[in-house]
């Protein structure tokens, strides 16, 4: 079944409420999809069953979805628009916004749980992401990057703030379809992949803020407003449109090492991610 279905089909499968409504709002508002169907490329790449991947990918696209609605919130970015819509608190309000959040965070694990995989194999899915999730992933890449608005950081530290708030929630899939593979043996290559991958997309999404109007990126560009450090303010954009392209090279050369793993598919999906303007 397709991922638009089956998460619909989730949401729908809960008792109506608001909260209900506005998790069904921000879900099927249009997102990229780039987590799950990393999830269901690598399972495909160890030719594996991706229909075994449905859960984790459902979980994967709640939790970011979860993450985008609270860094929307006044109290964090205070954005308007998201996935060209109002944002869940402008469409709603904030309450309900805090409440769809945790919804989709506390479902996900739900559908994970649900998973018919050996109960070992599941409990390391939940394991990488919860772990990648949480106050040593993509929450305290969060904090870091609020604490760090008006001040000035260094490259060092940009990097550590993008490879957790987005590097931790891109390389979940991947340790997750290794983990489900029972590829094991490859974890740390994709750990590898994950967070140059992540940085690199992060950079990206720093320079589309600068390049693209709100209604062709489809959210709020507010890091300038907001006095974020970026890739672009840091690096300046000619530098950090380079050293995000080395750094999809590095994770598509590191993609190229793994044997046993049939990566045509993978390297065409990176090579789209890298060529996105949206
Ligand atoms: C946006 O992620 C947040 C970042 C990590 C930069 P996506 O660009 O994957 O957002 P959607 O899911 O397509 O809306
Ligand atoms: C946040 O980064 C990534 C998340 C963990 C949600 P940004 O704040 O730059 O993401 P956008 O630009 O609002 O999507
Ligand atoms: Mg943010
Ligand atoms: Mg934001
Ligand atoms: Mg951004």
């Amino acid at each position: 079944m397709q991922i638009e279905l089956l998460l619909e089909n989730y949401i729908k499968s809960l008792p109506d409420s608001t909260t209900k409504s506005a998790m069904l709002y921000s879900l099927t508002a249009g997102g990229k999809r780039i987590r799950p169907q990393l999830l269901y490329t690598v399972l495909k790449g160890y030719s594996v069953d991706p229909e075994i991947g449905n859960p984790f990918a459902c979980a994967l696209e709640m939790i970011h979805t979860y993450s985008l609605i609270h860094d929307d919130l006044p109290a964090m970015d205070n954005d308007d628009l998201r996935r060209g819509l109002p944002t869940c608190h402008k469409q709603f309000n904030e309450a309900t916004a805090i409440l769809a959040g945790d919804g989709l965070l506390t479902y996900a694990f739900e559908i994970a749980a649900g998973s018919n995989e050996n109960s070992g194999t599941v409990l390391k899915c939940i394991s990488i992401l919860s772990k990648m999730a949480g106050p040593s992933g993509m929450v305290y890449g969060q904090q870091l990057d609020l604490e760090a608005e008006y001040k000035e950081i260094d490259w060092d530290m940009l990097q550590r703030i993008h490879e957790h708030k987005t590097g931790c929630l891109l390389t979940a899939p991947l340790l997750i379809a290794c983990t489900l593979a029972k590829h094991e043996e490859d974890i740390s290559a994709w750990k590898k992949i994950g967070f140059s991958l992540g940085l690199a997309f992060q950079i990206q999404d720093d320079i589309l803020d600068i390049e693209l109007t709100a209604k062709e990126f489809g959210k709020s560009n507010s890091d300038q407003k907001n006095h974020k450090g970026t890739s672009v303010s840091i690096l300046g954009i000619e530098r950090a449109k380079e050293v995000m392209n080395d750094l999809y090279q590095t994770a598509i050369e590191e993609i190229q090492t793994l044997t046993g793993f049939e990566s045509a598919e993978l390297l065409e999906y990176v090579c789209q991610i890298q060529q996105r303007r949206k």
